[in-house]
């Protein structure tokens, strides 16, 4: 029937899912961060990179700037933890304004408990690792997640080049996903740009986060476009 037909378009086709765009504020000017976030308002989410100068070789913002983005826009706040032990600080970063917290496998020893937290401050669980980091590590948590975050770049800074083997691990990831039934998103960050979106998005991303790309010379709202336009 017709509505069979549909679904299996909408399950099938990479183009027929609907792709989440999530700038990152790391690339924004800070100075005008409320202009910022209102030039991304049409966006799905805005994504916090929080950097703690330990888990990664770089130091961006903490609480006080989610706190202002929170105030400053509806978006749904995304945040990735690149901070060590990050279970020390989950409550801080809800009470601070986070919809999703998204930690990394490599920061605790104790990941199960860190998305069972997330998820009893009644926020969005979200898990990650490296490049350089096994699939498998994910494999325990991910029942238990709503996002599974695919790093294409090592984290710490913004503006670096995607590295290409990061298409056959969102594969692999779509393909757990689905054969668990999990509607979780799974999300792409590092290097993606108008150039890549539409290759990352095949692979099976349905969530891409993007710095460099969307918040650009001619404005966030030009990048943004720019992406979109990529993934028709
Ligand atoms: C990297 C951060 C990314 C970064 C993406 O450590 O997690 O979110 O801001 O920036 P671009 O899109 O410029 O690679
Ligand atoms: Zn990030």
């Amino acid at each position: 029937m017709g509505n069979a037909k549909l679904l299996r378009v909408t399950a099938d086709t990479p183009e027929a899912r609907r792709v989440k765009l999530a700038p990152s504020i790391l690339a924004s000017d800070f100075a005008r961060l409320g202009d910022e976030l209102r030039a991304i308002e049409s966006a799905d989410w805005a994504h916090v990179d929080v950097m703690d100068g330990q888990f990664v070789p770089n130091i961006s913002f903490g609480l006080p700037i989610l706190a202002a983005a929170r105030a400053a826009s509806p978006l749904f706040m995304d945040v990735h933890l690149m901070i060590e032990r990050p279970e020390r600080y989950l409550r801080d970063f809800a009470d601070a304004g986070a919809d999703g917290l998204t930690v990394h496998v490599e920061s605790t020893a104790h990941i199960h408990r860190a998305v069972q937290q997330i998820r009893e401050l009644g926020k969005k669980a979200g898990v990650t690792l490296n490049p350089g980091t096994p699939l498998e590590t994910l494999r325990p948590v991910l029942a238990d997640v709503d996002l599974v975050l695919i790093m294409s770049v090592n984290p710490g800074f913004g503006g670096q080049k995607f590295i290409p083997h990061s298409l056959e691990r969102i594969r692999t990831v779509r393909r757990w996903l689905d054969e668990t039934g999990s509607a979780a998103e799974l999300q792409v960050d590092g290097g993606v740009s108008a150039t890549n979106a539409r290759a990352v998005v095949a692979a099976g991303a349905s969530n891409l986060v993007a710095g460099s790309a969307v918040f650009g010379k001619d404005g966030a709202q030009a990048g943004l476009e720019r992406l979109r336009e990529a993934l028709k």
